[in-house]
């Protein structure tokens, strides 16, 4: 899958511009605070809907006006378009100019892979942004996974209003919570499978990386639900959550919220058994998050059939040689790759001989005689 062109109007720094992009390689190059990283937001908004690096929308939007506008040509087997229409209070998505009502109807139709510094966290971070992570990929590749997360989402708010209603001492309807609780667990064990299934995957190709690109052995993924489930059987795992849900009821109702379930779920990033978290340098923590993006285009291109966009920003400046080229190793010559840099010079000669390289300046393309 490639973005053939982008066209961006009121978004960050910029008034309009008009980009097309070639299927292989595309270098955006300039100073800081130019927009390089803006353009990259603007094609992960076009995929997702919101942004890698901003939770607030607003933001996207360039200062004193009052929307934004993305379009994209996607080339996959066919070629279609896709808009987004953010606006300070709510947001449009249209594909081929037609209305979308539904965001899991859009949501799939572009795929993208990014490597940012903000990647750093997902080691570093909290279990949510780890949760997030996960969600997103997962999203990306299964459909049902988005329905059953956003269903999920739903019923963990209302069971835990319900909750709260029961401290409160209103009225209370013991028999809808339990109904309501069978709901949110058979959500949830679908939730827990998915997971698990993917980080098993993501460990089936993630040791090899990680080795090739930094030479030591025993890296893996472990998933850590918040319940200790020693399989993953269906019916195993929804006795399991529903116990550990009525053991603890009163426990829930003290704290007023559902203390079990896949939105307490954490993954650990591990040499063997060591978590990269406390104890891993940051050199091998960074690799560890590019090895499990590069997992990430290996899997997708086997779900998918096609391969995901990938998006670099500024990952060149701060590898050394070795790595730049282990990673390039891994990111075929039929991917479109989108680079950012502030320096040409950090990138290989053999990628700049065949790239484009498209210059920004202030939130425009500036025009160079080669
Ligand atoms: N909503 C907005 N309206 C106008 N300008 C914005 C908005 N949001 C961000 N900017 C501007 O965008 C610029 C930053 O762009 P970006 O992050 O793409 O820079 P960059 O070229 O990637 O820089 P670096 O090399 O430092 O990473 C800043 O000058 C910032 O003020
Ligand atoms: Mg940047």
């Amino acid at each position: 899958m490639i973005i053939k062109s982008i066209d961006i109007h009121n978004f960050r720094n910029y008034s309009h511009l008009n980009l097309n992009l070639d299927k292989n390689i595309n270098i955006i190059y300039g100073n800081n605070g130019q927009g390089k990283t803006n353009i990259l937001e603007s094609i992960y908004v076009l995929a997702f809907t919101k942004s890698h690096r901003s939770y607030i929308d607003n933001n996207l939007i360039k200062n004193n006006e009052p929307s934004a506008v993305l379009k994209g040509t996607i080339l996959n087997e066919f070629s279609y378009n896709l808009e987004i229409v953010l606006n300070k209070t709510n947001k449009k998505v249209k594909v081929d100019n037609k209305n979308v009502e539904k965001l899991s109807s859009y949501i799939n139709k572009m795929n993208v892979i990014i490597f940012s510094s903000e990647d750093l966290d997902l080691i570093k971070g909290n279990p949510s942004l780890r949760r997030k992570y996960i969600n997103l990929e997962l999203s990306q590749l299964s459909i049902n996974y988005y329905n059953a997360l956003n269903d999920f989402t739903k019923l963990l708010k209302i069971r835990n209003e319900y909750l709260k209603k029961i401290f409160d001492k209103e009225v209370v309807d013991l028999n809808y919570f339990s109904i309501l609780t069978d709901y949110f667990v058979n959500k949830s064990v679908f939730i827990y499978q998915m997971r698990n299934k993917f980080v098993q995957k993501l460990n089936n190709i993630c040791p090899e990386i990680y080795e090739s690109i930094s030479k030591l052995k025993g890296f893996n993924i472990k998933y850590k639900p918040s319940i200790k489930l020693e399989k993953f059987d269906k019916d195993y795992i929804k006795e399991k959550l529903t116990n550990a849900l009525s053991e603890n009821f009163e426990k829930e109702v003290k704290l007023k919220t559902t203390i079990y379930g896949p939105h307490r779920d954490d993954f650990e990033f591990c040499l063997e058994d060591n978590n990269l978290k406390d104890f891993g340098s940051q050199g091998q923590q960074k690799m560890a998050v590019l090895t499990l993006k590069l997992s990430e285009i290996e899997i997708f291109k086997d779900y998918k059939k096609t391969s995901p966009i990938i998006l670099l920003d500024d990952v060149f400046s701060d590898l050394d040689n070795n790595k730049k080229n282990n990673l390039l190793k891994h990111i075929d010559n039929n991917m479109q790759i989108i680079i950012t840099t502030t320096d040409l010079d950090s990138v290989d000669p053999r990628i700049l001989e065949k790239a484009k390289l498209i210059k920004i300046n202030n939130g425009q393309i500036v025009e160079e005689e080669v």
